[in-house]
């Protein structure tokens, strides 16, 4: 046996920590029912969303959640020599937030921002590995980290219903393990720019979004991403321990999860309390399906986002 796995064009890498930070400030369903012409009832029919946290910081979020990563990986935040971060609410234009989340976690190396919307953290994990396997790089984070709810406007109850903050961070370490492998297995990522003004965001402006046709599309690319990225590692649906899609809309979940024949029993679900995190839904389900024991070193799991751009990307990975 040896640790490379033959099919896989990817150094082998083992998530050493992980964790999640959400903003204590919840808002629920009850208080939008007193702000906008909107119902519980209706919210959670549509959308599967209860509540959701409002009011985070982009560094500030990361900044916590990387924290706690770094230190369940039980390493010295010098020896991380990477950090990509994924986010589209960046605390400034320029520099890059990862900057600051880099210079308050105290690593070394390189660090850089990824804006693809709510496929931010499967890219961002998907160059990480790549990166790894290229370079002289032996342990990287890759952070989710997005508040969305600041830029949903004043009057438009559809947007502020779904989006809510929070973080979630990985620590990557590449793995020496001799017995199995552990790492990326498949992947698939793309974009289709036809798709650009039906979710965006300008300028010191706030979301605009034609939900029915983003839901329709939400649910094609990821059917059609987490597809191609199971072909690429020769897997079925049903090799599958765990899929984490990226948490949109309970429905596009389930329309999505009865395409690829994957049962709910096997995917992750936490919109209820947390809506749309953006590029943070993805890490913020593998961190806590991580800390409930739901999977373990040895299991494989999916990973599917898609967003704005038109945006997508999945990731198969052996954990
Ligand atoms: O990360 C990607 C981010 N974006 C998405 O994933 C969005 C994907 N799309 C969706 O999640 C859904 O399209 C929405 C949740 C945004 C909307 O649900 P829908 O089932 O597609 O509703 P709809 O747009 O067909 O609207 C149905 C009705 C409309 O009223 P009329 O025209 O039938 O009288 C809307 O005006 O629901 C109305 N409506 C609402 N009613 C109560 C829209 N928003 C609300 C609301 N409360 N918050």
């Amino acid at each position: 046996m040896h640790s490379t796995n033959p099919t896989s064009r990817y150094v082998p890498t083992s998530i050493i920590g992980h964790s999640v930070f959400l903003p204590p400030k919840v808002l629920t369903n009850a208080e939008l029912e007193r702000r906008f012409d909107t119902t519980d009832e209706w919210i959670r029919e549509r959308t599967g969303i209860r509540e959701r946290r409002v009011g985070g910081k982009t560094s500030d979020m990361a900044i916590e959640a990387g924290r706690k990563a770094v230190n369940l990986a039980g390493v010295d935040a010098s020896e991380i020599q990477m950090l990509v971060l994924a986010t589209t609410t960046p605390d400034h234009i320029m520099p890059s937030t990862a900057s600051l989340v880099h210079h308050h976690l105290g690593l070394s190396g390189v660090s850089f921002d990824i804006n693809a919307v709510c496929s931010g953290f499967v890219h961002a994990y998907i160059v990480a590995n790549s990166m790894m396997s290229t370079m002289d790089i032996n342990t990287a984070i890759v952070i989710g980290s997005d508040c969305l709810s600041s830029l949903t406007g004043a009057d438009d109850r559809t947007t502020t219903v779904l989006f809510g903050d929070g973080a979630g961070a990985v620590v990557l370490n590449k793995t020496h393990n001799k017995n199995a492998y552990s790492g990326i297995l498949g992947i698939d990522m793309g974009t289709d720019g036809s798709g650009y003004d039906l979710l965006f965001c300008p300028h010191r402006g706030a979301i605009e979004m034609d939900g029915q046709e983003v839901f329709r599309r939400a649910v094609r690319a990821t059917v059609a991403s987490a597809g191609k990225a199971l072909e690429m590692a020769g897997m079925k649906a049903g090799d599958i321990s765990l899929f984490i899609p990226h948490q949109a809309n309970y429905r596009i979940i389930q329309a999505a999860c009865a395409r690829l024949g994957i049962s709910e029993q096997h995917t992750a679900v936490t919109i209820e309390t947390t809506g749309n995190t953006s590029a943070a839904s993805i890490p913020i389900a593998l961190s806590m399906a991580l800390d409930e024991g739901i999977v373990s070193e040895g299991d494989t799991i999916l990973m599917s986002g898609f967003g704005a751009g038109m945006s997508w990307s999945s990731v198969v990975v052996r954990l």
